[in-house]
């Protein structure tokens, strides 16, 4: 099969930016975002309408099978940005910038979220955390490159966590979160991921923020949602937390495919002599 970029256009939206995302917060038009990881499904997922598609670094779950999201590489980020990128007309495209490539050092941070964005042309790149890594944070923005924060349930530091369950429920934590959100917000972050959080903490952070939030498993009170799109389509069926929708049950449909597809092989019934030549 083959695809030209431009014959993707379906309808007359307008690219979503950085800016476009502020006026949907003024206005409390909710952002919807999907993560996508290949060509084919961003092309889907963008004709679709979404907002923004996360180029996630839980591609390294969904599309690797690995248990968490440490093992992805710059590189790897790069080849999945970019397949995404191919695919997308209207979306904002977020990479995630992958474990370890912007905790050394700010230069070090610059660097690869420069070679990312070249490397992909993707619009936007993805840090976690707080005052941990807020001057690599202002070292790639003050290169011209726009960041979505990321803070509450942070899969890059699990194993500093321990589990994957609800994070800042006590007093402090959530305390440390606010204040990470602000200065994520002052040093200029255009949107934040809320991850695994009370909805209430939620709600209080979107209301103290300018910049839109965006929450998984952080309830309703937020400016948008994201979901893992093999989750919400139902691909990943052993993951099925409390905060997870599913819209499609694509296991299924694809097993009856595939097992539809074996039964006409073995019958001879595929190919028939309108599909041969
Ligand atoms: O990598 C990812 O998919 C994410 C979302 C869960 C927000 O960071």
């Amino acid at each position: 099969m083959t695809q030209v970029k431009g014959y993707l256009s379906s309808d007359n939206r307008k690219k979503v930016t950085t800016s476009k995302l502020l006026e949907m917060k003024k206005a409390g038009e909710k952002i919807s975002m999907l993560t996508a990881y290949d060509f084919s499904m961003a092309t889907v997922i963008d004709r679709a309408g979404i907002d923004i598609i996360l180029v996630g670094d839980s591609a390294s779950n969904v599309m690797v099978g690995n248990n968490t999201t440490l093992p992805m590489t710059v590189d790897q980020m790069i080849y999945h940005g970019k397949s995404v990128m191919n695919g997308v007309e209207k979306a904002m495209v977020v990479v995630d910038m992958p474990f370890g490539s912007y905790h050394a050092s700010p230069s070090e941070a610059v660097t690869n979220a420069v070679k990312i964005m070249r490397e992909t042309e993707a619009d936007c790149l993805k840090l976690e955390g707080g005052i941990e890594i807020i001057e690599s944070v202002k070292a790639i923005l003050a290169a011209g490159i726009p960041i979505m924060g990321h803070l509450g349930l942070m899969p890059q530091s699990i194993n500093k966590y321990g589990s994957f369950g609800l994070r800042a429920k006590d007093d402090k934590e959530a305390q440390k979160l606010i204040e990470d959100a602000k200065l994520l917000e002052d040093a200029g972050c255009c949107s934040l991921v809320l991850e695994k959080i009370p909805a209430e903490l939620a709600a209080n952070v979107t209301k103290e923020l300018t910049i839109p939030t965006i929450g998984i498993g952080a309830g309703p009170f937020v400016d948008g949602q994201v979901l893992v799109m093999h989750d919400m389509l139902g691909l990943n069926i052993g993951f099925s937390p409390k905060f997870l929708r599913r819209y499609a049950n694509l296991y299924d449909v694809i097993t009856e495919a595939v097992q539809s597809y074996i039964n006409d092989v073995k019958s001879s019934d595929f190919p028939s002599s309108d599909e041969s030549y």
